[in-house]
């Protein structure tokens, strides 16, 4: 019976979302929302509103961005699972749902997380490829056995709505871009192989459990919150900051798909509420070098001055990627508007605020 009324309210969470949003904008009914939401819902248990949404590792880089985007929408409810490897809850400022410190690798902790929630937004992954390479057992049991735990952990209670992190680059490997959905994968590193594994039991739940699993690829993110990343444009900035040089590995002619983490949050939103399963990505659809980046970042940070040292490029580590978006634009209406300029200047300001 639980799982029938959890059922049903996803089913209907795509018109009512809508609904309500309209509803907002119409000062009178906007009122009478907010005071019946205000004295109907929980904020402890999340009772009385129409998402109820678990995000797993919410407290890093996109988590906190994406919590930052859904607290702005007054039927969403939050719950975040989250073990602080890397991210931490005092990032997620101003936050009001609830943070429950634990491991997706932990059955009970799964499934207090999940008491309650219809929706579930998979983000928890040891992320880093050169650490997958160093060891492999660890990022299995992570992305792998992690994400296997979380699909059987809400199949036992009846959740079936998730949209699970994947990424381009790394599952597909060395493959002419731009890069799409019905290419054949062949990983380069161990990351890139879990992220594949946890792809595939989304699809078979989907196929057996009928389970609305949707894994959004994406490629290279930045901005905002990006601190401890040790991604491109997180290294490079840091760099800026204390005044070193900025290390490449390869000769600069590697290309990337930089996309804005605002634009991305947008995706994964539509993806939480879209009727789409299988495998989308997102990106920003457009190819940058890694030295067309540099050149971008020296306006940015101008006058600070950028220097490059140039290192032996490193195995395991794709030389040419860029998506192509069609799929996304389509299925969740997905419209990445940020220019890499602008992002740029929105993550240096945000890196400089947080220094100061
Ligand atoms: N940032 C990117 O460019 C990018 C690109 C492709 C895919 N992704 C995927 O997006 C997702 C989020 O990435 P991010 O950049 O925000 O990374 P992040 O490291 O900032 O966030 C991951 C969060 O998961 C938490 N975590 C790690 N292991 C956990 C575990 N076992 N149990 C519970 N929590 C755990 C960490 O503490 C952290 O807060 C990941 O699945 C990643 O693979 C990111």
């Amino acid at each position: 019976m639980q799982a029938l009324i959890e059922g049903e309210a996803v089913q209907s969470l795509n018109f009512r979302h809508r609904e309500t949003t309209l509803l907002e904008g119409i000062p009178l009914a906007g009122f009478v929302l907010r005071l019946r939401r205000y004295f109907g819902a929980c904020h402890r248990c999340g009772k009385g509103f129409f998402m109820k949404v678990l995000i797993t590792g919410g407290a890093g880089f996109i988590g906190t961005n994406l919590v930052a985007r859904l607290r702005q929408m007054s039927d969403v409810y939050i719950r975040i699972l989250d073990n602080e490897a890397l991210g931490r809850r005092e990032h997620l400022d101003g936050f009001d749902g609830e943070f429950i410190r634990g491991d997706i690798t932990d059955r009970d902790a799964l499934d207090r997380a999940l008491e309650g929630m219809n929706t579930v937004v998979h983000l928890a992954a040891d992320t880093r490829v050169m650490d997958s390479i160093i060891n492999p057992a660890f990022n299995f049991a992570v992305n792998a056995h992690g994400t296997f735990s979380l699909l059987e952990a809400m199949r036992a209670r009846g959740i079936t709505r998730l949209v699970n992190a994947s990424t381009g680059g790394a599952i597909l490997g060395e493959a002419q871009p731009p890069v799409h959905e019905e290419m054949v994968p062949r990983p380069l590193a161990p990351y890139g192989a879990s992220k594949l594994t946890a792809e595939g039991y989304c699809s078979a739940y989907a196929g057996s459990y009928d389970f609305k699993a949707l894994s959004l690829r994406f490629s290279n993110v930045y901005g905002p919150r990006s601190f401890h990343k040790g991604s491109v444009v997180a290294a490079f900035l840091k760099r800026v900051l204390i005044g070193e040089p900025l290390v490449v590995y390869g000769d600069g002619s590697q290309t990337r798909d930089f996309v804005f983490v605002d634009d991305l949050c947008q995706g994964i939103f539509s993806g939480m509420t879209a009727d789409a399963t299988g495998v989308i990505q997102l990106g920003s659809g457009q190819p940058f070098t890694v030295n067309k980046l540099i050149e971008e970042i020296r306006l940015v940070v101008a006058p600070r001055p950028v220097e490059v040292r140039y290192e032996p490029a490193r195995s395991g580590e794709v030389h040419t990627t860029w998506c192509d978006i069609a799929k996304a634009r389509r299925k969740l209406g997905f419209d990445p508007v940020t220019q890499l300029e602008e992002g740029l200047a929105r993550t240096w300001r945000w890196f400089l605020d947080r220094t100061a």
